[in-house]
């Protein structure tokens, strides 16, 4: 593959994230900046299979920043997962031109970010999923605006549920993390947060304090599940089972990756989007462009991929400590 940077393929995959068209704003205009043609790659790597391409000028992204969704489409790829895909991909590419690959995304995008690199292409990775669990970035673009956006779904339920005195078991997503539940959980000032890191005893940690806030004339119980707890109506049964009070379940789900970004997002993918682009323009391949300790810095894919990210515990305790 080309040394210099002349055309630059942008694709979005995965699970949407709000933010994803900001940053792929940021790196059509950063390639314009500097004399390199963008080609926007829709439906992910399965468009890239497909050499399902559009150029993208400075003017094709007016407008997109504050909307949610991907306007180059994305897709979880089967026919990528093999080896035959991956190299058949590699050929559009060569066939496209393209000297670097962005893949804005989650650890699945940036799986398949690594293939396309043994691959013989270079590629940049930027992460962008609402579950904000990858392990090299402290942020993914898309956390804050699904976090706001759960939040206020929540704080609607808990207008009703106060008006019933009921338990409301609100299932927030992150697939197989906790992360979009505990700063979720902290903010609705949950009672209790379940989530798939922490064991938890359902005696102590929902049913006595649903007991204790009874006594305490608290009127409404908000206990938040992550997705990959599930079990709601398990969790709802139980609770009115054994304290005779009235519990309603409500799985907040896709709303939570749709909608305007925040700022936060906005920002953060655009400074991501400018980086990616500058990176390869500076000769550096093969990188996930990150956010640690307030600063935007590479690692390397094969490093990234690797990086485990630990849940907050501390906040975890806090939501804990104040959700009496
Ligand atoms: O990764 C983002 C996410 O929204 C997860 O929170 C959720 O588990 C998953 O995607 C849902 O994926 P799909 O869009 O394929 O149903």
């Amino acid at each position: 593959m080309e040394n210099k940077i002349r055309r630059i393929g942008i694709l979005t995959s995965g699970g949407d994230a709000p933010g994803m068209n900001a940053a792929i704003r940021a790196a059509v205009r950063t390639c314009a900046k500097n004399g390199v043609i963008a080609v926007g790659i829709r439906r992910g790597y399965q468009g890239l299979i497909h050499a399902d391409v559009l150029e993208m000028t400075a003017r094709t992204v007016n407008g997109i920043t504050h909307r949610g969704g991907t306007v180059l489409y994305t897709a979880r790829s089967e026919d990528f997962m093999s080896e035959a895909g991956q190299h058949r991909a590699a050929q559009t590419c060569r066939y496209l031109g393209l000297d670097a690959v962005i893949c804005i995304g989650g650890d699945g995008t940036f799986r398949g970010a690594l293939a396309l690199s043994r691959q013989g292409v270079n590629v940049m990775g930027i992460p962008a999923t609402i579950d904000n669990d990858i392990g090299c970035s402290h942020y993914t673009i898309g956390f804050d605006t699904a976090a706001n956006t759960a939040v206020e779904a929540i704080d609607r339920l808990a207008d009703t549920m106060q008006s019933h005195e009921r338990v409301s078991v609100v299932e927030v997503m992150g697939r197989h993390a906790g992360h979009l539940a505990v700063y979720v959980g902290l903010a609705v000032g949950a009672t209790s947060i379940i989530i798939p890191e922490f064991p938890y005893s359902f005696e102590r940690d929902v049913i006595e304090k649903i007991r204790e806030g009874r006594m305490h004339d608290k009127h409404h119980h908000l206990i938040i599940v992550a997705e990959g707890v599930g079990k709601c109506d398990e969790i709802c049964k139980r609770i009115a089972d054994e304290t005779g009070l009235e519990a309603r379940v409500s799985i907040i789900g896709y709303i939570q990756r749709g909608g305007s970004p925040t700022a936060r997002d906005r920002d953060m993918a655009a400074r991501m989007g400018h980086f990616a682009v500058e990176q390869l323009l500076k000769g550096e391949r093969n990188q996930v462009i990150c956010y640690r300790d307030s600063r935007i810095v590479p690692t390397p894919i094969e490093e990234a991929l690797q990086m485990e990210k630990n849940l907050d515990a501390y906040m975890y305790r806090v939501a804990g400590d104040i959700g009496i």
